[in-house]
């Protein structure tokens, strides 16, 4: 019999991929997805704590679906995702309404332990982190998620240990994937259809250093064996970590076709002495000549990046050295966040904290410029011919689409033809905002 299933995720997208291969897993045992919470069997909530508001989030929601149990009718909760992993039984002791919570390791075994609960009506909590945990095989059901564009997971955890990241301590060690499975993976999606392909993980420039796949195979290797398959037509990965960006990586932006000239760097800040403190592992001068060096290859190159402030002993001078790096790299656009504690996380315990207000205030400076910058990069497309992949219909008027550039910006346009998703087709800017370009097909 057909069962319910609504999910609800927060986060990355390696969460986002997280909640497809567990609809794909209740798939295979006659789960189907609805979009609202009030008829379903089983609700699974997808939590992210990389920071404070993060977790926030998922703790509100947690609220909600028990009103809703207590109105509507029994269904399962099952909470997964980083909270899960970091507050673990805890989370049951807290909110007795919550039935089953499983850490990100966890999830292939989440028909098993709907199938445990059902039989049991005993609370679960499945949040073991090993070391040798191995990414199972992927699974050839595509029925979730969009049919020309995909995430392949190839990495798991992290092991850098940037001082105020959670993510070593709920995602645990970084293991690799097996590169016969992302082939075998990869090559299965363009079959059925699939023109784009993401690579995710929390560090992929160091795939194939640890874990089941320690099989002497690079990330550039990887990235040129995929990009051989034959039909697929855009390539992107993330997320990288500057120290660990090889010549060899860059080379690919010049020799691989189907790489988006897109790459997402995250520098966190522009002071040495922050970055040590951080233990990011480089320092500005090196992260400079990286980038220096990336543009050589690829000169249409579109960075994008992550930015922290008011990193504990952050000075006025050191996030003036922040606005600087703004302004030498000119980043397409960045993710900027104001510093919060998380557990585990050794930041937490450094001294200099820095005033909210001054946070809010430093992060306030920092998008304003960076908003300056996104939007100069975007008027200067005007008038120029963009190759553009369809992602959809917009929702009004007629006849008007939405697609995406390979340096990711969003491009709305207008075709008279009727599209489909994954079309690579040629698009005349004619005007820019914010968010995204304007144009028409040509
Ligand atoms: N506080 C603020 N931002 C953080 N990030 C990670 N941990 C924290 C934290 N404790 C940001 C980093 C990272 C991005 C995913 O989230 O910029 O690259
Ligand atoms: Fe966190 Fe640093 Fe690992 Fe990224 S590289 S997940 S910021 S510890």
């Amino acid at each position: 019999m057909t069962q319910l299933l609504y999910m609800e995720t927060f986060g990355c997208q390696m969460n986002e991929r997280d909640s497809e291969i567990m609809a794909q897993l209740l798939g295979e045992h006659s789960y189907v997805q609805t979009d609202t919470p009030e008829q379903a069997d089983v609700v699974v909530v997808n939590t992210c704590s990389i920071r404070g508001k993060a977790a926030h989030k998922a703790y509100s929601c947690f609220g909600r679906y028990k009103k809703l149990k207590e109105k509507h009718h029994d269904f399962i909760l099952a909470v997964t995702g980083c909270v899960a992993q970091q507050d673990g039984a805890a989370l049951l002791e807290r909110m007795p309404y919550i039935d089953i919570v499983m850490g990100p390791q966890s999830i292939y075994a989440l028909p098993s332990l709907v199938a445990a609960f059902r039989r049991d009506r005993k609370p679960l909590v499945a949040t073991d982190l090993s070391a040798e945990f191995i990414i199972p095989p992927f699974l050839p059901n595509l029925a979730e998620g969009p049919a020309h564009k995909r995430f392949i997971t190839i990495m798991q955890g992290c092991d850098n240990f940037c001082t105020y990241c959670v993510v070593p301590y709920t995602r645990g060690r970084e293991i690799s994937r097996s590169f016969a499975d992302i082939l075998a993976e990869a090559t299965h999606l363009v079959e059925q259809g699939v023109k784009e392909i993401t690579l995710i993980g929390q560090n992929v420039n160091s795939y194939g250093k640890k874990g089941d796949a320690a099989q002497h195979k690079s990330f550039p290797e990887l990235l040129r064996a995929v990009a051989g398959i034959d039909g697929l037509k855009r390539l992107r990965f993330t997320t990288s970590h500057p120290k660990d960006l090889s010549e060899d990586l860059m080379r690919c932006f010049a020799e691989i076709p189907v790489l988006c000239p897109h790459f997402h760097l995250p520098v966190q800040s522009g002071s040495n002495s922050i970055l040590k403190q951080m233990n990011r592992k480089y320092t500005i001068e090196s992260y400079l000549d990286k980038v220096a060096r990336l543009r050589e290859y690829r000169p249409d190159i579109a960075l994008t990046t992550d930015i922290i402030v008011g990193f504990p002993g952050e000075t006025d001078d050191d996030f003036a050295a922040t606005m600087q790096i703004m302004e030498t790299v000119q980043y397409h656009g960045a993710y900027s966040f104001k510093y919060s504690d998380r557990p585990n996380a050794k930041a937490a315990d450094f001294p200099g904290k820095v005033a909210e207000e001054v946070k809010t205030g430093r992060l306030a400076r920092l998008q304003a410029r960076q908003e300056e910058i996104a939007l100069a990069f975007k008027q200067a497309e005007i008038g120029k011919a963009v190759e553009v992949m369809v992602e959809g219909a917009s929702k009004a008027p007629a006849n008007q689409w939405s697609g995406r550039t390979g340096t990711n910006q969003i491009v709305n346009f207008s075709c008279e033809r009727k599209l489909v998703p994954g079309e690579l087709l040629v698009v005349e800017i004619e005007g820019a905002c914010q968010n995204s370009l304007r144009g028409k097909m040509i």
